[in-house]
């Protein structure tokens, strides 16, 4: 090969191991076999060249075209591979890693509802009460029937019951419509005294801004001697100051019916309806059902209603959910929106804690 051959193929290889990224290996590629490329312009020179070299120069150029294309591409892969190492190194993840609260994402995030369940059992078992649990498919006689709410009693009606096609007995399940059959669960299972919550979804078919046909609620059971409404006031209103996180918050019971309690009452919280502030404003809001566990409960469950007495309650848990937070509307619950679930989401390494407050 004559010296400017050797030369050019010298200066191109050491171009090349220079170029450290696409760019540059493109301006090498360029500067040798683009259009005012020094090859090109070896090759435009050929015609000048004596007859006699001609052919014996041609043959030379040529060849060191053809090599000097395989080491420009053979840069460019290993350039691309470099390039595809340095990403998936940058973009590793380690999906055996324990949630990383905190984040900038604040991936691995409690829902809202597991959060307000975690505080329900905190405040709940601080005060003495245990977890109990049922099924979403209920029997009839569960959910209504042993309840006191008998066949053609218009509550039934009030519950807007979603209803499963008939088992072997001819009787229609249910998806249960209130916690409220997981009492009678608990009544058959064990004897008194007993003090569970039930935290629980719940079906009914209802659907807009504050209603989804799937909900959560939790009830609350109390069945010991001498139990008297003051003993209900007494834990409601603890439980009501102590979750929205306000000493004073005014608590009102409102007499009210529901078939399996006797008396019944409705609580309401103090707020503003202007400000939708908890707790001042001398507005009046619905917040859940109580009452005295009615006679007939008791009896329909194998407990004597002379000797053990009760109260018990329910609440939905995105409605206290949404009035702790100041959340507008109930169906981002269940959108799975990675936005919302980000902004909402709490701490997974911080459980809720009495000390702290919840
Ligand atoms: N089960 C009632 C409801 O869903 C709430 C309630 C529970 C009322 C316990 C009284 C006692 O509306």
């Amino acid at each position: 090969m004559s010296e400017d051959l050797a030369a050019l193929a010298a200066a191109t290889e050491a171009a090349l191991a220079a170029a450290d990224d696409l760019r540059a290996w493109d301006a090498v590629r360029v500067g040798v076999l683009g259009r005012n490329g020094s090859l090109t312009a070896l090759l435009k020179g050929l015609g000048q060249v004596p007859a006699d070299q001609r052919k014996d120069r041609g043959a030379a150029l040529n060849r060191l075209k053809t090599s000097l294309e395989a080491a420009i591409e053979g840069r460019r892969v290993a350039l691309d591979g470099a390039a595809l190492d340095a990403r998936l190194l940058a973009e590793k993840l380690d999906v055996s890693l324990p949630p990383r609260p905190g984040l900038p994402g604040g991936e691995g995030g409690i829902h809202p509802i597991s959060r307000t369940l975690e505080e329900l059992t905190a405040l709940f078992g601080a005060m003495g009460f245990a977890v109990a649990e049922g099924p979403d498919i209920e029997s009839d006689w569960l959910n209504f029937s042993a309840l006191n709410i008998p066949e053609h009693h218009p509550a039934r009606q009030d519950h807007d019951t979603f209803y499963l096609p008939a088992g072997a007995d001819g009787r229609r399940p249910v998806l249960r419509t209130h916690t409220s059959p997981v009492q009678a669960r608990t009544m058959l299972g064990q004897a008194p005294p007993i003090r569970v919550i039930v935290p629980g979804r719940t079906y009914r078919a209802d659907h807009d801004a504050t209603h989804s046909p799937m909900f959560h609620q939790v009830e609350g059971l109390v069945i010991d001697r001498g139990i008297h409404l003051g003993h209900l006031k007494g834990c409601l209103v603890d439980f009501l100051r102590a979750f929205f996180g306000i000493a004073d918050l005014p608590v009102r019971f409102r007499a009210s019916y529901f078939p399996f309690t006797e008396p019944s009452m409705e609580v309401d919280i103090g707020w503003s309806r202007k400000t939708g502030e908890l707790g001042k404003g001398g507005d009046w809001l619905e917040i859940l059902g109580s009452g005295m566990v009615h006679p007939r409960v008791l009896a329909n469950c194998g407990i004597d209603p002379r000797e053990w007495q009760g109260f018990a309650f329910g609440m939905g848990i995105e409605r206290i959910t949404m009035l702790k937070h100041g959340m507008p509307d109930l169906r981002p619950f269940y959108d799975s929106d990675i936005r919302w679930l980000r902004h909402w989401a709490t701490n997974p390494l911080a459980p809720p804690s009495l000390a702290e407050g919840v």
